[in-house]
């Protein structure tokens, strides 16, 4: 039996503990804002977080989230700096990507407040984005860091909300 949590609720799993925590997002708890990309951490659309660090979620088992609190873009607060941004600079083409770059620029500034364009492009280079975005998504983490260093002048972390309203009859919360 697995314990964890995602998005601030608790759950249990009692399946298969190598099944990709992706796949328990998707298909079990029924959050889809996380993409599969490619199966094997090389693009980065499955971006979530764990304990507030980026990771895969395709190729982290399930076995590996016991006790961990795992965040999809469905438990960040609407109008976190990050998305705020995204929307102002219009970060987006078709979007597949896109929460996979949202997820790891939140975790990625969270160490860095005050990035460079080399910052940007080191962290952000696992994500891979098949439009072409990636001068605007600079441009979006950029603006992100000054929201944040305005909205939060003191504090190392922004505030993150947890909706907690994705449980599913096939979930056992
Ligand atoms: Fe289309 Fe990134 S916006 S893949």
């Amino acid at each position: 039996m697995i314990q964890f949590k995602v998005n601030g609720q608790e759950k249990t799993f009692d399946g298969d503990p190598e099944m990709p925590l992706l796949w328990y997002l998707r298909d079990v708890a029924e959050l889809t804002g996380t993409k599969f990309g490619c199966g094997m951490a090389l693009c980065g659309a499955c971006t979530v977080h764990k304990n507030g660090a980026a990771i895969r979620s395709c190729v982290t088992a399930m076995s590996d989230v016991g006790g961990a609190e795992v965040t999809t873009i469905e438990g960040i607060a609407p109008m976190h700096p990050v998305q705020k941004a995204w929307m102002e600079i219009r970060a987006p083409q078709c979007g597949y990507c896109q929460t996979g770059q949202i997820m790891q620029a939140i975790a990625f500034l969270k160490d860095n407040r005050n990035p460079t364009d080399q910052d940007i492009d080191t962290a952000m280079s696992g994500n891979i984005c098949r439009c072409g975005t990636y001068q605007r998504i600079r441009a979006a983490i950029h603006q992100a860091a000054k929201q944040q260093a305005t909205a939060h002048p003191s504090t190392k972390h922004p505030a993150t909300t947890h909706p907690a309203k994705h449980k599913t009859a096939k979930e056992t919360a």
